[in-house]
């Protein structure tokens, strides 16, 4: 690899996650330095290498000879210190199925086929009226408040009510799931200790049991919700088992959960710093749609993942071996210039459409139809609601955990 042609060291490890302070406020200076440098840059402290070009990061995903099992990794490898292998352990294999993202075919294949037919563009669009009411019940709340948390109070609570409204979940369930589901993200915090871990555990096993529950009822007693539509697809030819079902539950909640918070949160912190684009938005709300495509390429929630080379070969010409972990940057990927001209500038007008903040070939989100109209009625209600919204009295907080990008307060004075 070419010697770096600046002074500074470079980063690696913890320093290279949202654990650091200085990557945290500003994870595109980094990414640019990494990616002005070579196609691979290897963090030696994770046994990993960081892939920070758009065309290179599709390219991994896309392709199948890169793996999402972690367990095809070098035995000290990232992806192992990570989500799902670090569930396991403590659950035991038969109370734990790997989620569908880190699965390859044939598996992979024949889940995400039949969870397709579940989740069609049909029934995410039928869902527009129950996030149109659940938004105004939520703006409702706010009701009288003059300065609020806008992810306590608006982005954060949304997309669990949202998701498990599609589930058949009773609102009452919903304080509980969102709980849940921030525990079990902290398996992508590779750094976490063993307290953390057991309480990931602890809430994996109480969600299990609420979906296994459902499940059972919804057996007995189906209805129009997403369980029940899982349920029906067991009785198809190439059948869910009951643990895939349950598994599928779990990542829907935790996928869909703080990355659509983080996109409303993200997304109206960008808004806020660059008032003219807000402005903009204002004038021409037709434009919400592109602009949050702009906000996701922008600052990107989900900001990587990994796959792992199942043969020895090349990524930009650099040569990769075989079990070697890869960690595309998803959000390096969306500002780099040779796709995105300008790429450090917020332009809610630019063809973001291309970005990778959905991932890109056989594991692309499949939740993105979801996330997107979440995000445009969630964040157009709210923009329309407070004409005179800036920011808070007190500076916002990033969120510490690696992976995720958002916010862990933002406060909003609405009037
Ligand atoms: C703005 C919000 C969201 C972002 C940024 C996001 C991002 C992503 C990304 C990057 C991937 C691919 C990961 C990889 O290739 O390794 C993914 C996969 C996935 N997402 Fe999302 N997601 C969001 C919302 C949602 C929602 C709302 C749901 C469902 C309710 C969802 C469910 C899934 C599932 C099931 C997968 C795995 C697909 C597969 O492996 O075939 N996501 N998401």
């Amino acid at each position: 690899m070419a010697a770096a042609p600046d002074a500074e060291p470079l980063r690696e490890g913890v320093a290279l996650t949202a654990r650091d302070p200085v990557f945290r406020a500003d994870p595109d200076a980094c990414y640019d330095q990494l990616r002005a440098r070579a196609a691979l840059y290897r963090d030696a402290a994770y046994g990993r290498y960081l892939v920070t070009r758009y065309e290179d990061g599709r390219q991994v995903l896309r392709q199948r000879e890169f793996s999402v099992d972690a367990r095809q990794s070098h035995p000290d490898s990232y992806l192992r210190r990570l989500a799902g292998t670090g569930v396991a352990p403590g659950v035991g294999a038969s109370a734990y199925e790997p989620p569908l993202v880190l699965l390859d075919d044939p598996a992979h294949r024949r889940i995400r086929l039949l969870m397709s037919k579940a989740f069609t563009p049909r029934a995410v669009a039928a869902m527009r009226p129950r996030i149109e009411l659940i938004t105004r019940q939520q703006l409702a709340a706010l009701e009288g408040a003059s300065e609020i948390d806008f992810i306590e109070r608006y982005a954060g609570p949304l997309p669990t009510r949202i998701i498990a409204e599609m589930m058949g979940l009773p609102a009452a369930d919903c304080a509980d799931l969102k709980r849940w589901s921030d525990a079990i993200l902290q398996g992508y915090d590779p750094a976490r200790d063993a307290a953390t871990q057991s309480l990931l555990r602890d809430s994996y096993l109480a969600m299990s049991g609420l979906f296994r529950d459902t499940l059972t009822a919804r057996r007995r007693a189906p209805r129009e919700d997403l369980i029940s539509a899982m349920v029906r697809a067991q009785e198809s030819r190439d059948r869910l088992s009951d643990l895939e079902i349950i598994s599928l539950c779990t990542q829907l909640l935790v996928a869909g959960n703080v990355t659509t918070t983080d996109l409303m949160g993200n997304g109206l912190h960008a808004l806020l710093q660059h008032p003219e684009q807000l402005l903009k938005l204002r004038a021409r709300p037709a434009l919400m749609a592109q602009a949050v495509d702009e906000m996701l390429r922008y600052d990107c929630p989900l900001t990587e993942t990994g796959r792992v080379a199942l043969t020895a070969t090349r990524v930009g010409g650099c040569p990769v071996a075989h079990g070697d972990t890869l960690t595309v940057a998803l959000a390096a990927a969306n500002h780099d210039a040779a796709q995105f001209p300008q790429p450090h500038v917020f332009d809610i007008e630019r063809d973001a459409t291309a970005h990778l903040a959905f991932g890109s070939g056989p594991h692309v989100c499949l939740g993105a139809p979801l996330a997107r109209l979440e995000g445009e009625i969630c964040l157009q209600a709210f923009i329309a609601r407070y004409p005179s919204l800036r920011a808070g009295s007190v500076p916002p907080t990033r969120r510490e955990l690696p992976f995720f990008r958002g916010f862990a307060r933002l406060p909003v004075r609405l009037v």
